[in-house]
Order: C-alpha cells, then structure tokens, then sequence
C-alpha cells in the first residue's frame, strides 16, 4: 500500500542535534552569505526594535555562528537596541534543540548569542514558511537557507525514481507547477511581513546554468545512486514495489528561471505586492568531507571518506526512507534503511572517485520597496 503523498514526518531533518552535526557544507553555504546581510542591515530603515527571521532554521545550529557575528557586529556598532529574532520551521521540528542551543546548554557555547548579548530574544515558530507567521510590516530581515526546496505537498509519487530530478516529464511538471505556486505563496507571505525597505535575503537549493544540483556536479549522481540503492533492495524482495515509490523526496529543485518568474511580470501577484529581486546569483560550495578527504589523502582510507560522507547524506534523507516504510516495525525499518545506507557507503568505499555531496544554491536578495 502505498503512504499517503503528503507527511511531515518525511520532511524532517533527523533530531536531537544530528542535522547540525553532520552537515558542515551547510553550514559553510550560510557563513558565506554573512557579509552579504552585514551590508543590507546597514541599508535597512531604522526601526525601534530590530526584528529577523530564519525560515526553515532545523536545529539552529548551523546559522547560529553567523547569527552570533552579526549580532556581535550590531553591538559593536554602538547599536543597542532589541533584537527579536524568530525561528522557523515545521511543527515536527526538534525545537528543544534549537532553544538549547542558543541559551547554551547545548552544541558550540561561544555562539550562545542569547547568552551573551542583553536584549536579544529568541523566538520559535512551528508553522510552515508557506503561511504568513509574523505580523504585517515587522520584519525587517528575513533569511532562509536550503529550505524551500520542500514543496507544501508531494503532487504525486515518482514511479522510478526517489526525486523530481530523475522523474519522467509528465510526474517533473506537476513537481514543476507545486513549486510554483509555493514559491509565489512563500514570496506573498513574507511581502506582508515586510516592513518597506526589508530585505528577504535566500540561498535555496536549485539547478544551476550548468544542470548541476546538490550530489550532481561532474561526478555521481547522488539521487540515481539513492535510487539504484532503493531498486536494488526491491529487486531482492527486501522491500515491495510500493514501499520503492513511496520514496519520493517531497522537494523540487528550481531552476533559475523559475525562481525570478514571479519577479519578471509586472503585473504577477508578487510584483503587485511590492517585492523586488535585487540581485540573483547561482553558488557552488564544495563538500566539505570531500575537500577533507583529498588533504589527508596519506592518512585517510576510501572507507574513513565513505564513513563520513554518507552520514551527511542520511541526516537529511533518512526520513524519506523511513516513512516509506511505515507499515512495518521499528526494528524491521531500521535494518533496511541501515543496508540501504550500507550498501551506498560500501560502493563509496571501493571507489571514492567521482562521490560527494557539493551544493548548489540560488542566492536571491529581495527587497520590499
Ligand atoms: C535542509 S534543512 C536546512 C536547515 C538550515 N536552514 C540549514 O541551512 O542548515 C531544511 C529545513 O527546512 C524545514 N522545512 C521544510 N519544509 C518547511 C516548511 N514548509 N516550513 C518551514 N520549514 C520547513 C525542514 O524541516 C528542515 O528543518
């Protein structure tokens, strides 16, 4: 039987502070953006209460020490005033982690910026970024990073593949047309939480001018590796025809062009709203267990990179598999996403060449005029 299409359970990053863990590439996407908000913060209208948002943060833990900069560089300006910042994501997000770690009970204490800095109050928010979550003309800065790749609803299930990136036309076009009317949604929202002036600054995954993609950058393919691993645990009766369809990544990768149609028409509901794209460009990042593996080349083996590369992979995947399998028990789950994960790890480990997880982002500056 196959799940039914739509289930926050399959969009989540794995809990208790694994996601940050295990995925420095993300990390290192956000960190690079930071200079990128310093200077919009300087441009941004002047209001009494300093008000930012992370969309779709996960635990935190991988903006926290680009939030802590900025703060400490809002400080150190002279600039004291309140700073509330809100965190969002799903209702099924691990949010203790996430007020742990920034009241410094958990993960890097150094960036604890509740802790070390007066005035600055932490927020949480648990409904997803298509819905409006702030009051009308509060936010001054809005930032999200590699979140609005998930679609509000899986339009269907890809029958031979996990991901739109290798579905057949027909199933990538409804894929295609969710996006949209998502992104346009997202975009509305945050228009109506802008103050004018307010700049909605986003790094999304997306398909760059080259066609690459995250785990698609010259070498493998990760998602056809992700496929091929599935398939073969069906074709060895492990798991049933529908528990391999049931694994269809609730995600879409926007190119480009979609990305700033809403921007392109005058008259498009988003245009309407006041919301300008400033600038837009595409951002390769390397992965970091790969850049790791090729330094320590003399002490490391093919199996250390594989050992670490695919923990990466998983912490935001597992979910997907996982609850395509949900008609059986924990114990059974478990063991057949472990071998699936295994027997990726296993290829990677007889032959490194060409395996990692590089990212590509959509960097957008959007301003509400
Ligand atoms: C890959 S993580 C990115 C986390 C963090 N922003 C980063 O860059 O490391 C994607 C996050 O988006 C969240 N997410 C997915 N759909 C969402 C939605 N509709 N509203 C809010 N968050 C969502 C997921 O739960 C997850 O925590």
């Amino acid at each position: 039987m196959t799940v039914g299409l739509n289930t926050q359970s399959s969009l989540s990053m794995k809990g208790e502070g694994y996601y940050s863990a295990k995925t420095a590439g993300a990390k290192n996407a956000i960190d690079k953006t930071q200079e990128l908000l310093l200077n919009f913060l300087k441009s941004l209208p002047k209001q009494d209460i300093l008000r930012i948002a992370d969309f779709g943060s996960a635990d935190g833990g991988t903006s926290q020490e680009m939030w802590f900069n900025i703060i400490d560089n809002i400080r150190s300006s002279g600039d004291d005033r309140q700073i509330e910042i809100l965190y969002t994501d799903l209702a099924s997000n691990d949010f203790s982690v996430l007020f742990r770690t920034m009241q410094g009970m958990q993960g890097d204490k150094k960036f604890a910026f509740q802790k070390e800095f007066p005035n600055v109050f932490v927020h949480g928010c648990g409904t997803g970024f298509h819905e409006q979550l702030m009051s009308n003309n509060s936010l001054s800065l809005g930032f999200s990073a590699t979140a609005m790749h998930y679609v509000s609803e899986r339009p269907c299930l890809i029958k031979d593949h996990v991901h739109m990136v290798g579905a057949k036309e027909n199933e990538r076009d409804l894929f295609k047309k969710q996006a949209l009317k998502d992104w346009e949604k997202i975009l509305l929202s945050r228009s109506k939480e802008l103050i004018s002036g307010g700049r909605f600054v986003c790094i999304n995954f997306g398909i760059d001018e080259k066609g690459w993609y995250l785990g698609n950058t010259g070498g493998h393919n990760m998602f056809d590796n992700f496929t091929k691993h599935w398939k073969n645990l069906e074709t060895k009766n492990i798991i049933s025809k529908d528990e391999f369809i049931n694994a269809t990544f609730t995600q879409h990768y926007r190119t480009v062009e979609e990305f700033i149609k809403p921007f392109d028409d005058p008259n498009s509901e988003v245009s309407k709203s006041g919301l300008v794209l400033n600038s837009y460009k595409t951002m390769f990042t390397d992965c970091p267990y790969k850049i790791h593996y090729k330094k320590n080349k003399n002490t490391m083996t093919s199996q250390d990179y594989a050992n670490t590369l695919i923990p990466t992979m998983r912490s935001w995947s597992e979910t997907v598999f996982k609850t395509a399998l949900q008609n059986r028990n924990d114990q059974e789950i478990n063991k057949i996403v472990d071998d699936f994960y295994n027997s990726y790890q296993d290829e990677v480990s007889s032959n490194p060449d060409g395996h990692a997880m590089d990212y590509i982002h959509i960097v957008m500056d959007i301003e509400k005029k």
